[in-house]
């Protein structure tokens, strides 16, 4: 499903590269749960982010069932940052709640349409709106997604969807709340709603039960494994070696190369 070859990013720090990736490939098959594990600083982050387009590699290539994700190597413009235009799309949308569906700049290219489509991310400080309630929240994919027209048309039924999806995650009476108003662990479920909404073939998450305590942690990864369970491929870094062991596959991120 995912096929990423002999991956390099390093990063810029003034004058300075510090290289990250230093020759990466990985395979992933459909329905696949990978755990990702290294030390702190090893670039686990940075490879979710280029295995599901957030960021570019300088070199190397990331298929998504045999469709390149990245131009040709030496015309990519690499971003400086490292938000992710969802992320970034939703920050500027949320100014103006009700001229989001016009607001946000509909992802820019090929590589963002793709991962819209194709990819939910669950990230380790989970990045809900303060704005928006829990429901609103997990429609936000959605809505990046479409036309006006189209969101409109289909709005109920995706409302109904994230309805479901909440309540998958045991959060149906909590709707109406906002993110200030959820635990850690409630919030991190949003995300993970939020991630499904649009049935992405790849479910990536970065260190989904990082900022969880053991229990909670440990209901989150729950909720994960019975997800891939049912058929959803898996994508999870973790520096937590025992939540590693529940995946099918380790691989440990040493030196910037896959061992
Ligand atoms: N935008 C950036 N500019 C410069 N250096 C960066 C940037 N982003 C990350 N780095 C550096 O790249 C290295 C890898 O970072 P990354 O976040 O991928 O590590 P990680 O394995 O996810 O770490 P952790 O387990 O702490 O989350 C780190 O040394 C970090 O300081
Ligand atoms: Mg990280």
């Amino acid at each position: 499903m995912l096929r990423a070859e002999n991956l390099h990013k390093s990063y810029l720090l003034g004058r300075s590269a510090l290289p990250v990736l230093r020759g990466v490939s990985l395979t992933i098959q459909a329905g696949d749960f990978v755990a990702i594990t290294g030390s702190s600083g090893g670039g686990k982050s940075t490879l979710l982010h280029v295995l599901s387009g957030l960021d570019v590699p300088q070199r190397g290539q990331v298929f998504f069932k045999d469709e390149a994700l990245f131009e040709p190597e030496g015309t990519r413009r690499i971003p400086v940052g490292r938000d992710s235009s969802f992320v970034q799309a939703v920050a500027e949308s949320s100014a103006d709640r009700h001229a989001l569906p016009h607001d946000l700049r509909l992802l820019e290219n090929r590589r963002n349409d793709l991962r819209n489509a194709s990819f939910g991310f669950v990230f380790q400080f989970y990045y809900l709106l303060p704005e928006f309630d829990v429901l609103e929240n997990v429609l936000l994919p959605q809505m990046v997604g479409q036309s006006m027209g189209g969101w409109l048309s289909g709005r109920s039924r995706a409302a109904r969807r994230a309805v479901e999806l909440l309540e998958r995650v045991g959060l149906g009476d909590r709707l109406k709340h906002r993110p200030n108003e959820l635990s850690g662990g409630e919030r991190q479920r949003v995300a993970i709603a939020r991630a499904l909404i649009n049935e992405p073939a790849i479910l990536f998450a970065d260190e989904p039960t990082g900022n969880l305590d053991g229990k909670t942690g440990r209901d989150i990864l729950n909720s994960l494994k019975s997800l891939n369970q049912n058929g959803q491929t898996l994508v999870m870094v973790t520096h937590d070696r025992e939540l590693a062991r529940e995946a099918h596959r380790v691989v440990q991120l040493v030196d910037g190369r896959l061992q």
